[in-house]
């Protein structure tokens, strides 16, 4: 049986979706041989209520100087990170010489932002190429995992820090204890860790069974958070729901009874109570949205219509290889990041081509992949539309728009 990371208790696992690639291992199309592959399953602890992966990558194995995903990509998520960074910034203005450190900063995150504003800060992120285009963009990175051993790093450096950011990180990283230790070391007595990551609740709400990749560990609740921040000696205060990637809640953790615990925190926990026992049902639609979805994508090949990828994102992976969706239904898949153009998808190798072969010519149809940027998407590629494109979603359900 597989045993819990955060406290070792029995953890029974409620989804499989089978053999898996690492979801961002995109490769190049002459070197196929040797894709490393997993298993790769969901279950939730009996004790501690963390949902996780049963069978996790090493971290080394997917955060590396080659990690092609950008942040910067997606405008809205641009404008959210600057957004998000005025209002950390109110909170630590009243400290002279406040200092901010993002962890998994990939490209920029909130740190072009605090550069802007004027804000001693330090972006920590295992990513080397990602690291350096935020240096690029005039902030002071650090190329590293964040544990305690870079912490300490940090802090006989810098001093402490007043407050550490992270988005879609704490999630990622199989070692939570470490990162827990890693901000016990370098907060000041009074400051906060603000995380934000994929939301339990709106996975299953939605049916977004594409949300469990190599890369998303846990799949955090307030009440799964509340207890693992109070077993690595952290007290979760506040947290809040946001319309971001598909539905994420932001974390707020102090040092136990050095901040107000905001109502947000007993309103979640008691919609917990109701919403999440619901795993198996959840389990039961993924199956239905994977025998829809490919259906509907033989269905069209038979009758001559096109239909291509938009968005090579590393969600697009579990779908291609949950539902044997290759170069056959799906001839190529386009996406704007550099990284990844003139590859092909991890173990399904469909052909990555920049966002202009879109247009040339429209096909008939696009899966959009990237369905958590589906608004700036749809915007941007209004023509398709106009031409009489169709968009097919798979989340919630199977539908052609
Ligand atoms: P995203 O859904 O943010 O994350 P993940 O890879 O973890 O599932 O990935 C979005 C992908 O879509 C990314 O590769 C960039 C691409 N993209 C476009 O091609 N065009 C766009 O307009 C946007 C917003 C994203
Ligand atoms: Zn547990």
């Amino acid at each position: 049986m597989t045993r819990c990371r955060i406290c070792s208790g029995p953890v029974r696992e409620f989804l499989d979706l089978g053999r898996q690639p690492r979801s961002d291992a995109f490769l190049p199309p002459g070197e196929l041989d040797g894709e490393f592959f997993f298993r790769l399953a969901v279950g939730v602890c009996g004790d501690c209520a963390m949902v996780q992966l049963t069978e996790p990558v090493p971290a080394e194995a997917m955060f590396h100087r080659e990690y092609p995903y950008r942040t910067s990509q997606s405008a809205r998520m641009t404008e959210h990170f600057a957004r998000t960074a005025h209002r950390l910034v109110d909170g630590v203005r009243d400290r002279p010489g406040a200092f901010v450190v993002e962890v998994g900063c990939n490209d920029g995150g909130i740190l072009p932002a605090l550069v802007r504003a004027g804000v001693r800060h330090l972006g920590v992120d295992p990513s080397g190429r990602a690291a350096e285009e935020a240096a690029g963009r005039g902030a002071r990175v650090m190329t590293a995992f964040f544990d305690k051993a870079s912490a300490a790093e940090i802090r006989s450096a810098e001093g402490p820090a007043d407050l550490i950011f992270s988005a879609n990180t704490v999630s990622h990283v199989p070692d939570l204890a470490s990162v827990f230790a890693g901000a016990d070391h370098l907060l000041t007595t009074g400051g906060r860790l603000v995380f934000e990551d994929p939301y339990l609740g709106d996975v299953l709400a939605r049916t977004a069974f594409d949300q469990v990749i190599d890369e998303h560990v846990y799949f955090f609740t307030a009440t799964s958070v509340r207890e693992a921040a109070r077993r690595f000696g952290f007290e979760l205060v506040d947290v809040e729901p946001l319309d971001v990637h598909g539905g994420q809640l932001r974390f707020t953790v102090g040092r136990p009874g050095r901040h107000p615990v905001s109502g947000a925190v007993a309103g979640a926990l008691r919609r917990e109570e109701r919403d999440v026992p619901e795993l198996d049902a959840f389990a039961a639609r993924v199956g239905r949205v994977r025998d829809e979805l490919t259906a509907l994508l033989r269905a069209l090949r038979d009758d001559g219509r096109s239909v291509v990828g938009y968005g090579a994102t590393a969600k697009s992976a579990t779908v291609t290889n949950y539902c044997g969706i290759g170069p056959e239904l799906l001839p190529f898949v386009c996406d704007s990041t550099p990284a990844k153009q003139g590859l092909v998808t991890p173990g399904t190798h469909i052909p990555v081509r920049p966002p202009d072969a879109f247009a040339d010519p429209y096909p008939d149809f696009a899966l959009l992949f990237a369905w958590n940027h589906a608004e700036e998407i749809m915007a941007k590629e209004h023509a398709f539309g106009a031409a009489g494109g169709r968009w097919i979603r798979y989340v919630p359900d199977v539908r052609v728009v």
